[in-house]
């Protein structure tokens, strides 16, 4: 049986694509190649919320991403909703990542190292006809032993050679503990992507990074993207971890010798002994730096709880909620 097929229309652009009955309103647009905010894409993060200004949706219930308060507002998740009818979309798309499209690549692990007990890095190596287009910021899904995780881009170098990915090892994580026990270099695996729509947007705002643990990682690939642009723009990195072996890299102290529009405050949140630098939660640091963040840019990545804190308190702190850029590590949904 041959589907149904609805038009979607954005505003304010008036940018339309056609959507088939079951399929979500952001892959719809993906083919189509139009790339619409989205992180998580399985209705965890938030991140593709738009409203609905006219027709009809099904929406799932019980997403983490939306509250039924949201959702009776005409609110949705485009990752998860599909199209009743035509509909239109108050939602804006992304230029910037016109021609980038996610496709399913064979990768080989080129390395694998161990910063801290917890943590790995990871170098894959692809055939050399395969590039990874992507912008620094993005992520791609690891495919692996009939799993899926996402891993965020840990580098800037979109010429081919290779992709980093920083894994954190969590208790009972199925993934992250074959990464941790049975990966080696020379494993093969697949990968897809990129995917996401973080990424550092075209602007001279003075930039404030926020990374919580292996939040470092796509933080990394775009700050490294800024120093090959020689950006002029200035760039503070608040790192936060648990404890001080957490703060696995030590790029910032070198990039802050290196740039001097770079500047870097670690911040850790457990009691280690030895440690004189800031302690606490790392979007504290940033409250206790800035009484006013109107002319900032912010980048967060880490955990959802983080990032939601964050643009509450910092929005109350006269950042523009629409300078608030982030990407949530949320847990894999089976689903996805
Ligand atoms: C867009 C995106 C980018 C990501 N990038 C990275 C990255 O660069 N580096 C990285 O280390 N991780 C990243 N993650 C998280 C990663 O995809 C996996 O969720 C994580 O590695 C856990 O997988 P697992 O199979 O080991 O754990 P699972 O077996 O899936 O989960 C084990 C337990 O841990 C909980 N859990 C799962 N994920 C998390 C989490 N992130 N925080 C707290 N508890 C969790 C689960 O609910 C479950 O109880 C990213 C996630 C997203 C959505
Ligand atoms: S909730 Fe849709 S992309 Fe995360």
């Amino acid at each position: 049986m041959v589907g149904v097929n609805f038009k979607v229309t954005l505003a304010p652009s008036n940018r339309q694509f056609e959507i088939a009955e079951g399929s979500t309103i952001l892959d719809a647009a993906a083919r189509s190649q139009l790339s619409l905010a989205h992180g998580c894409r399985d209705g965890s993060c938030g991140s593709c919320k738009s409203r609905v200004l006219s027709g009809q949706i099904s929406h799932p219930d019980n997403c983490a991403g939306i509250t039924p308060d949201e959702l009776a507002k005409g609110y949705v998740l485009s990752c998860v909703a599909t199209a009743d009818s035509d509909i239109q979309l108050e939602s804006d798309w992304y230029p910037e990542l016109d021609g980038i499209k996610a496709a399913l690549f064979p990768c080989k692990v080129d390395s694998i190292s161990f910063p801290a007990s917890d943590i790995a890095i990871l170098t894959l190596r692809l055939p050399a006809d395969s590039i990874v287009n992507y912008l620094p910021g993005q992520y791609i899904d690891l495919i692996w032993k009939g799993l899926r995780r996402s891993y965020s881009i840990a580098c800037a170098n979109t010429q081919g050679a290779g992709l980093e990915l920083h894994i954190r090892q969590l208790a009972h994580g199925v993934f992250s503990d074959l990464v941790f026990n049975q990966l080696k270099p020379g494993t093969l695996l697949r990968l897809e992507g990129p995917h996401g729509t973080f990424f550092v947007r075209d602007s001279e705002a003075p930039i404030i990074f926020l990374a919580g643990g292996t939040g470092f990682a796509p933080i990394k690939a775009m700050i490294e993207r800024l120093f090959e642009q020689h950006s002029t723009r200035s760039i503070h990195l608040y790192w936060g971890a648990a404890s001080v072996d957490h703060l696995y890299s030590g790029l910032p102290d070198e990039w802050h010798k290196k740039y001097q529009n770079f500047s870097y405050t670690p911040v850790i949140s457990s009691d280690d002994t030895g440690w004189s630098g800031h302690r606490g939660l790392v979007h504290q640091a940033v409250l206790d730096d800035h009484s006013d963040l109107r002319p900032f840019e912010v980048y967060a990545c880490g955990s959802a709880d983080m990032i939601t804190v964050a643009k509450t308190e910092f929005v109350g702190r006269r950042l523009l909620a629409e300078h608030f850029f982030s990407d949530a590590f949320t847990a894999h949904k089976p689903n996805k």
